[in-house]
């Protein structure tokens, strides 16, 4: 829950430490300067500073497609192989994982599964995922936060940071990250899903995302060790839907247009999942 992480956060606009206040039920956060946040009933907390506009924010739709796709499994691989690196880097005492657009929470849990010792931060700016990622995990908490401004995390707070399929900026990743830290990034790879590229008009993954994302990290983030995963996975035609409403496809294609492609797909589809895992630590 959100005052598991309590300590590790700060206050966007000063960047002194939040404590509880409890002035309703669900209470708010505030600073020693006066900068007060409510509590949503749902347990997290928006942490975006007045006025910003979260533009690129995954809406319900895409969060409701996104947590049929995890609960059916298609990714349980990649979250199996990201918990396994991330709990081998942790040490034995109590530790912060933060995951930088969260999404449903669906990693972060795993993670907190594989590491009894450490709780989880869920940061998304999208307030449909900061809702799920609040129950995600019993150890989990979750801030609405724009990942391309200064976190509204501690400096060298974070033993582990997660950025799953989701946007970054190295300098803050390697502030909030502890020295002994490590930062686990996964992207897709050329051939992510590429049995529904054509058929259903998805975007094509840029070839050279991860030789991309070494050049930006580094010279603050170097590679430490790096995982392929790639296997097939047997979709019905409606998890098909969901799998391209869920990423960015949807922001150019409304999910009636997918289903009227998908209309074209036998009942069930064998699809490839493949995608680059990713370790740094701080350079
Ligand atoms: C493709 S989803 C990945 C979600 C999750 N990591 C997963 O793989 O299931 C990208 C996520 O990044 C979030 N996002 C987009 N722009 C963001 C920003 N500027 N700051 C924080 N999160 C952002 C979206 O709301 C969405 O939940
Ligand atoms: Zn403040």
């Amino acid at each position: 829950m959100l005052d598991d992480v309590l300590p590790y956060l700060r206050c966007p606009v000063c960047e002194r430490a939040l404590e509880r206040f409890a002035d309703t039920d669900a209470g708010s956060l505030v600073c020693a300067t006066g900068h007060r946040f409510d509590v949503a009933r749902q347990g997290y907390v928006n942490l975006l500073p007045g006025g910003a506009k979260p533009g690129t924010a995954d809406t319900a739709e895409m969060l409701a497609n996104r947590a049929a796709v995890q609960a059916a499994g298609h990714f349980r691989p990649v979250a199996d192989a990201l918990a396994a690196q991330v709990a081998a880097h942790l040490p034995p005492e109590a530790a912060l994982v933060l995951d930088v657009g969260a999404g449903t929470g669906y990693y972060l849990a795993n993670v907190l599964d594989e590491a009894p010792q450490a709780v989880g931060l869920a940061l998304d700016i999208s307030k449909h995922a900061a809702r799920r990622a609040a129950r995600c995990h019993p150890r989990a908490g979750a801030v609405v936060a724009d990942a391309w401004q200064p976190l509204p995390v501690q400096d060298t707070s974070a033993r582990a940071v997660l950025n799953v399929f989701a946007p970054r900026t190295a300098p803050e990743l390697r502030r909030v990250l502890h020295e002994d830290g490590v930062l686990a990034v996964v992207v897709p790879a050329p051939d992510h899903l590429t049995e529904l590229v054509e058929p259903l008009g998805l975007l094509r993954v840029d070839d050279d995302k991860a030789a991309d994302l070494r050049r930006n990290l580094a010279p603050s983030l170097v590679l430490l060790g790096e995982q392929h995963v790639t296997y097939p996975t047997r979709m019905t035609r409606d998890e098909v839907v969901s799998v391209a409403g869920m990423g960015p496809s949807a922001w150019h294609t409304d999910s009636a247009s997918l289903a009227a492609r998908a209309a074209s797909l036998p009942d069930a589809a064998t699809v490839t999942v493949s995608v680059h895992l990713m370790i740094f630590r701080p350079g």
